[in-house]
């Protein structure tokens, strides 16, 4: 037998009354000065010892010896990190690093922003887990989302990992379209479970064995690179149309008709802070809505302020029906969101949507200070006007460097890509490797992939900082340029 949930739920939206709500003390109101972490950034970095230094060498042994999987990050630069305070990362022999990969894009805005610490420390204290119970702190995230994304994107899920939301989304493209296929897009990434790795190509060569992992259903197809393009224009730039039309047949020729959504970053992240030119979504969008097929935008790693937008798809003008955030959405506590258009919010029922951690108390609150600072401190501007002088400093090095073949990106999603040849764009993937060691060992802490640098700065940086870190990485690419016989 069906029951009808609905009759036995007592509720009307009528007369609720919000005043007392607002009297419970969710300590997310102390507004933070802007300038909350520039004294402990006074003289970065600083070294007192090599890098990684002798502490850190054993701490990396004691800890390498059981941890196992690590990424090539640590791999390639074993320092074992103690502190982080704004822009500012301190390890165990009291080096002190300049801070460009905020963790891995997420502590966006800064290490321990006092207000967001605050916030978490305080509902640690008060309430831990009650499923998905209502809270206070999780009433006000609802509405201060419902704020700032567009449309009607507004029927949300909380969860704890990125690759839990991107799952979610998967299954919720399912019950809104009762279709079952999906198009992502080469070299996109969308995290490490079964769904989210066949919407990529992760598992490739001798180091990854993990068998055949794209499930049935799951297709992938090139996506624009403007500086490595497949189809061009006879001016020789990137033609937008092609891959359209591709597209088109494909959904005709390579699917059984029944594609649910295009499972898109709006910008990828991973492959190297990789931009599509400014027609790809639009025109994207129309042969979607041609064929009822869904946009899923995965703002994991490019939301929430990253390029100057809270959504990256902001810039091109284009609302998706499907979003997920996570990484910089609580600035390093794990929370993550999963959103549809409210028209779609059925859709949430059907999928057994709830889950342990998501939307925990310590989550909540985590997410709306970090979005009220966004706010406070003006940081989309921040990154609009920083983000500028990041290009323009990129672009000269590409004049000047025989090595840097592109610089790509928008507000604080950079990327340098190293080749061989400006000719012949060979990758140069031990140079990437080179530059990134060296940089570090100089104190700025960030992340490597292959041949393209890949920076995250906190979002809260100033030009002062931006210009320092971008010394370092010139200084590196230089003495990796000497090293090659360029120089
Ligand atoms: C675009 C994108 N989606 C999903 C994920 C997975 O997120 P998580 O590592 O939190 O599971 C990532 C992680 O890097 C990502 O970059």
């Amino acid at each position: 037998m069906k029951i009808n949930i609905k009759r036995y739920l007592n509720i009307s939206n009528k007369n609720l009354d919000k005043e007392p709500l607002k009297k419970v003390n969710m300590k997310n109101s102390n507004k933070v000065s802007k300038d909350w972490w520039k004294e402990s950034a006074l003289n970065i970095p600083k070294l007192i010892t090599e890098t990684p230094g002798p502490k850190s060498k054993i701490m990396h042994a004691n800890t390498a010896r059981y941890m196992k999987g690590l990424s090539s990050q640590v791999k390639l630069f074993p320092v074992c990190f103690e502190e982080g305070f704004g822009i500012t990362l301190t390890d165990i022999d009291g080096n002190k690093y300049l801070d460009f990969s905020s963790g891995i894009y997420v502590a966006s805005l800064g290490h321990c922003h006092p207000k967001i610490s605050e916030a978490v420390a305080f509902w640690a204290k008060k309430l831990m887990n009650v499923h998905d119970f209502t809270t206070p702190v999780k009433e006000k995230l609802m509405e201060k989302m419902a704020t700032i994304l567009p449309g009607k994107l507004n029927a949300i899920q909380l969860y704890s990992d990125g690759t839990a939301a991107v799952e979610a989304a998967i299954r919720a493209a399912r019950a809104i379209t009762n279709k079952h296929e999906f198009i992502s897009a080469y070299r996109d990434f969308h995290g490490k479970t079964m769904a989210a790795v066949s919407c990529a190509q992760m598992y490739r060569g001798e180091t990854h064995s993990y068998g055949p992992t794209r499930a049935a259903g799951f297709y992938m197809v090139p996506r624009p690179d403007p500086y490595r393009p497949l189809w061009t224009k006879t001016d020789g730039t990137i033609d937008t149309d092609a891959y359209i039309r591709f597209y088109e047949n494909f959904i005709i020729e390579g699917t059984v008709g029944n594609v649910a959504a295009f499972v898109l970053e709006p910008a990828q992240g991973w492959a190297g802070s990789i931009f599509p030119p400014e027609d790809f979504f639009p025109k994207l969008k129309k042969l979607c809505e041609k064929y009822k097929i869904l946009i899923y935008d995965d703002e994991v790693l490019a939301g929430m302020g990253r390029t100057g937008e809270w959504l990256t798809l902001n810039h091109w003008g284009v609302i998706p029906d499907i979003v997920t955030f996570g990484k910089s959405f609580g600035n390093g506590f794990p929370v993550t969101a999963m959103v549809v258009r409210e028209e779609n919010g059925d859709a949430l029922e059907k999928i057994s949507a709830s889950s342990s951690y998501g939307g925990n108390p310590m989550a909540c609150a985590a997410a709306i200070a970090s979005i009220e600072v966004i706010e406070e401190e003006d940081i989309l501007q921040n990154v609009r006007t920083v983000g500028k002088f990041f290009m323009k400093r990129m672009q000269k090095m590409k004049e000047q460097h025989p090595i840097v073949g592109d610089v790509k990106g928008k507000g604080f999603l950079l990327g340098i890509e190293l080749v061989k040849d400006k000719k012949t764009k060979e990758p140069f993937d031990e140079a990437g490797i080179l530059v990134y060691q060296k940089a570090f060992r100089k104190g700025l802490a960030w992340i490597p992939a292959g041949h393209i640098l890949r920076m995250s700065p906190p979002l809260i940086m100033d030009e002062k900082y931006a210009s320092q870190g971008m010394d370092i990485i010139e200084e590196a690419i230089a003495e990796v340029e000497k090293e090659f016989g360029y120089r």
